[in-house]
């Protein structure tokens, strides 16, 4: 049995994939998918910078490999992500004139962007991630170029022109560090307006990229709580575990050169020390208990990440370390937490 019979039973279940999986090119991660995984997210292929890297040039060659790959392996496909200030093409916000677009040029870009990309894929993506990270943990706005330039009403715009352009799909709004009680409120405010507003939005994104210290799980509860209160469903987006210290400040090829870095921030270059794995696999475990408490609430959780070969956290902050974030190691082997959270399900 797998995680796709057992936690697949209250809510979907699934990782990201990287493009060489959703090629099809990684035989080990497509087991994996077709014994745990009903559920699946492109890495990186649907953001705007891949989709239209030039005004007007969209390149759909491998978000749809990655759709028709979801489709062979029964997978429900999110798309990932509409609008996002990162890894958003640099024309998107210059003007024709060479200076920074205006108001209204860069609202009908979004729309044109939404539009082209969500009805391209009109009744084959399951849900959006319409906006991504626009909240401060604090509270307040980030102050991205969306928001710089149109305003907090570039949400609306973008939720809109996603309905209007699939009008069954689901839609979402997606953020980390979500168990911050600024953030918490001002999600829960951001829902409660668009609501108002007739505006659809299905369900509230907590990324959850996690460490062993970090978020306080209480205080992570609440904002999953809270979430639910609001009338929409949570979903646990981005689900992954850092292993290692994360030093601030340093940049990663300043870190590499750095004659401590291995000792200090690279420790476990050959494995995880028992007590560490025994850590990690109790603090995986914990999340998995609190969303099976909640799985009236929960209709998705999503790894952001197969194997611990494949981690974004193998090079971010820095560059060059070992991360152990998964619930597959780097042979793509369980680890025994997977049967624990296949027991508790
Ligand atoms: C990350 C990818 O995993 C990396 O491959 C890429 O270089 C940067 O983006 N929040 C998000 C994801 O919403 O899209 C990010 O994914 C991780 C943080």
């Amino acid at each position: 049995k797998g995680m796709k019979e057992t936690v697949g039973q209250y809510c979907l279940i699934g990782s990201s994939l990287n493009q060489r999986q959703s090629d099809g090119h990684d035989a080990a991660a497509t087991a994996i998918v077709r014994t745990h995984f009903n559920t699946a997210v492109a890495e990186n292929c649907m953001k705007s910078e891949s989709l239209q890297p030039e005004e007007g040039k969209f390149d759909f060659s491998a978000a749809d490999r990655f759709v028709e790959y979801c489709e062979k392996n029964d997978l429900k496909p999110i798309g990932h992500c509409l609008v996002w200030h990162s890894q958003a093409p640099r024309w998107f916000f210059k003007g024709k004139d060479g200076k920074e677009v205006t108001r209204e040029e860069l609202i009908n870009r979004i729309k044109t962007h939404i539009h082209t990309v969500v009805s391209r894929y009109k009744g084959r993506i399951h849900g959006w991630d319409v906006v991504n990270e626009a909240i401060e943990d604090n509270g307040s706005f980030r102050k991205s170029k969306f928001y710089n330039i149109i305003g907090e009403e570039f949400i609306d715009i973008a939720f809109q022109e996603a309905h209007e352009a699939d009008p069954n799909v689901e839609l979402y709004y997606n953020d980390y560090s979500m168990s911050n009680k600024g953030k918490r409120d001002a999600t829960c405010r951001l829902v409660k307006h668009l609501k108002e507003k007739g505006i659809r939005i299905d369900g509230v994104g907590m990324q959850s990229h996690n460490g062993l210290d970090y978020p306080n799980i209480d205080e992570y509860e609440k904002s999953l709580e809270a979430f639910a209160a609001c009338g929409v469903n949570v979903m646990i987006t981005e689900l992954d575990f850092n292993v290692l210290p994360n030093p601030r400040g340093f940049g990663g090829a300043a870190v590499e050169q750095n004659y401590d870095y291995q000792k200090k921030y690279n420790p476990y270059t050959k494995g995880l020390p028992k007590d560490k794995a025994k850590e990690l696999n109790d603090r995986i475990f914990d999340f998995f208990k609190l969303y099976y408490r909640h799985r009236d609430k929960i209709t998705r959780i999503n790894l952001w990440g197969i194997s611990d070969a494949n981690s974004w956290l193998n090079g971010w902050p820095v560059r060059g370390r070992t991360n152990y974030p998964l619930l597959f190691d780097r042979d793509y082997k369980a680890k025994p937490v997977v049967k624990d959270i296949i027991k508790l399900y």
